[in-house]
């Protein structure tokens, strides 16, 4: 009974300090690392209306710059439109091939980049440039910073989607011109992300890429820089980077 009596305010102190409960946490660490790019496993069962909401209110509730919300959600349903944007992507990819170094592109023609038929709805994330055009908040200097936001809202979606079970593969392999006059998309608008969007039968343990040998997760503690680019140092927090190794175990 005062263990419970401790663990109640030991709740209560972390509700008021901010801090999620233990299994809040983990349940956040899940959907971080178990989230995938998923371009297979689509189930053709429907997203029900209310399960996408929930998502689309996540990626509504991304930070953005001046509270900007520069982003709009393109439902695509159709079958045909999803082939015709299938087709974009055949066409990208041919394209794309002679950029590959030689030795990797028959690799690159069997990986699988695009579930955009086999998933049943695709959802394109875009991004008014014009939103708040009269005034720049935080886009003075840097722009981009729309798009930067836009792609916040995406990472929303992405984990929410997780949550929930579905799967979200991100299609970028497509010329934006074409897209934008296939959708309709005017011109002060941009598609920033092309996803496909639907319940699978799983989740990969590892990225595709890595399965297949294209490449794999960099050291985490190789990454980290002290004070200034490339700058040594921060040993003690490289070496808890490079102690955690694999991922934490789900608690
Ligand atoms: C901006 C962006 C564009 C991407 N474009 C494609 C794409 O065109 N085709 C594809 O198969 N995967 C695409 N991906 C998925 C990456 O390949 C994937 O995120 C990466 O291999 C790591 O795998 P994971 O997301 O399952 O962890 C894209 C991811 C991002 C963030």
């Amino acid at each position: 009974m005062l263990a419970r009596g401790y663990a109640m305010l030991a709740d209560q102190l972390k509700a008021a300090s901010g801090c999620f409960d233990i299994a809040a946490q983990d349940a956040v660490y899940r959907a971080i690392f178990t989230r995938r790019d998923v371009r297979s496993h689509f189930l053709p069962d429907p997203i029900d209306d209310d399960v996408l909401a929930r998502l689309l209110l996540a990626a509504h509730h991304a930070p953005s710059v001046g509270f900007m919300q520069p982003w709009n959600f393109i439902v695509i349903r159709d079958r045909e439109r999803r082939e015709r944007v299938r087709d974009l992507f055949f066409a990208a990819r041919q394209q794309e091939l002679p950029e590959i170094a030689e030795e990797r592109r028959e690799l690159y023609r069997k990986l699988k980049l695009e579930g955009i038929c086999e998933s049943p709805l695709n959802l394109v994330i875009t991004c008014d440039r014009s939103r708040s055009a009269n005034s720049p908040l935080g886009r003075w200097h840097n722009p981009e910073m729309d798009l930067f936001s836009t792609v916040c809202a995406v990472q929303n979606f992405w984990l929410a989607a997780r949550a929930e079970g579905i799967g979200v593969g991100w299609v970028s392999i497509l010329d934006r011109e074409a897209l934008k006059q296939l959708l309709g998309i005017p011109d002060h608008v941009v598609p920033v992300a092309y996803l496909c969007v639907g319940h699978v039968s799983e989740f990969a343990d590892k990225p595709d890429l890595e399965r297949h040998g294209w490449g794999c997760r960099l050291p985490l503690a190789e990454l980290i820089m002290s004070e200034v680019y490339a700058g040594q140092g921060e040993t003690a927090l490289r070496a808890a980077a490079a102690a955690i190794g694999g991922l934490p175990q789900a608690g």
